[in-house]
């Protein structure tokens, strides 16, 4: 899975959707069939998934966009002048809509650098990759629709230096060990010159948290419940939507929201593509996502176990983000 940058201005790799269903399959049996049941977030992004992700992004209570958005605005040109990429690499690119500002920097001065694209969901790199050729005349996309890892595994002979781009606060979807191991691949992968830009949620008040993850117009609801009809679509199941609903919760002492779906009354779910039926009790959750909150020294800590130096480290008035730019230590 080779990335070859030359030729057209767009290329799009996608990992086969046989080894999409295995993994589900295997997810599934592992966090649905016995309590405590979970699932990995990467099955919220369907296209109907990120599409409410990036409506999520707009409520006014999901304040991480906006506030890292600003973040970006504000410290774009040192982040430019600092990294000098000739190529950007994105993992869970999404709708790109916040890397645009840095694009738009590097747009102005070469008109040769390349974006890559990596993201579960197809649908949203190619709608994004649309935009942005037409708005970056001089820019070339390479897209590859995979998991994290795999991505990260399929990247050969990008032009340096290079600029790892992980927004969003994603990396707190993994747990401690997880986003260890995932930062690790990164900076093993990284040459001296390269840099890693990582936007990090922070520890703040417990109101301000659990309205992020369960806002007023109700589309974090709508976006969690959407997994159930992704089960029902790629393994025959047949949940009820209305047989469940959305919960966040900030854990203090693990510093992290948790995100479940609550069984509304005793149901039998069928997962025919896994052979299993599960029964579920009343008030019984599927956790759905954890997003891990971070402190200064947390940070420093994540990133020197990943073998990461902070390089800048960019924060609001109200510290309520952090945006890192970091390279490999020594
Ligand atoms: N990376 C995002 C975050 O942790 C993902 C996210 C935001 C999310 N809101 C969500 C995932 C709601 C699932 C449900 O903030």
């Amino acid at each position: 899975m080779a990335l070859d940058l030359s030729g057209d201005r767009f290329r799009l790799k996608t990992l086969s959707s046989r080894d999409v269903l295995k993994a589900l399959k295997r997810d599934a049996r592992a966090g649905l069939v016995h309590a405590p049941r979970s699932l990995p977030p990467k099955y919220f992004y369907d296209e109907a998934g990120s599409r409410l992700f990036s409506e999520i992004c707009q409520t006014r209570d999901y304040y991480l966009t906006r506030t890292e958005l600003a973040l970006l605005q504000r410290h774009a040109d040192e982040i430019i002048v600092t990294a000098r990429p000739q190529t950007c690499v994105e993992l869970g690119a999404g709708a790109s809509v916040k890397t645009e500002v840095l694009l738009s920097r590097l747009d102005s001065r070469s008109d040769s650098v390349a974006y890559v694209t990596i993201d579960v969901c197809e649908e949203v790199l190619v709608e994004s990759a649309g935009r942005l050729l037409c708005t970056f005349p001089g820019l070339r996309i390479e897209s590859l629709a995979a998991e994290y890892l795999a991505g990260i595994e399929a990247l050969h002979g990008l032009e340096k230096p290079v600029l790892y781009v992980f927004l969003g606060s994603s990396i707190g979807n993994f747990t401690e060990q997880e986003a260890i191991e995932l930062l690790g691949r990164v900076a093993e992968k990284m040459a001296p010159g390269d840099h890693f830009l990582l936007g990090l949620d922070r520890v703040k008040d417990r109101g301000v948290l659990e309205r992020a993850y369960d806002d007023a117009l109700g589309v974090t609801a709508r976006f969690n419940l959407n997994v159930l009809k992704v089960l029902n679509a790629r393994l025959g199941a047949n949940f009820r939507l209305d047989g469940f609903s959305h919960l966040a919760v900030y854990d203090d002492a693990r510093e992290q929201i948790e995100m479940y779906l609550v069984a509304g009354c005793d149901q039998e779910v069928a997962l025919p593509a896994i052979n299993e039926t599960i029964c579920l009790r009343e008030g019984e959750r599927i956790l759905t996502e954890i997003s891990r909150k971070y402190s200064r020294s947390s940070v420093q800590h994540l990133l020197s176990k990943s073998g990461l130096c902070e390089q800048a480290h960019y924060v609001p008035d109200n510290e309520y983000f952090s945006l890192v730019l970091a390279k490999p230590a020594d």
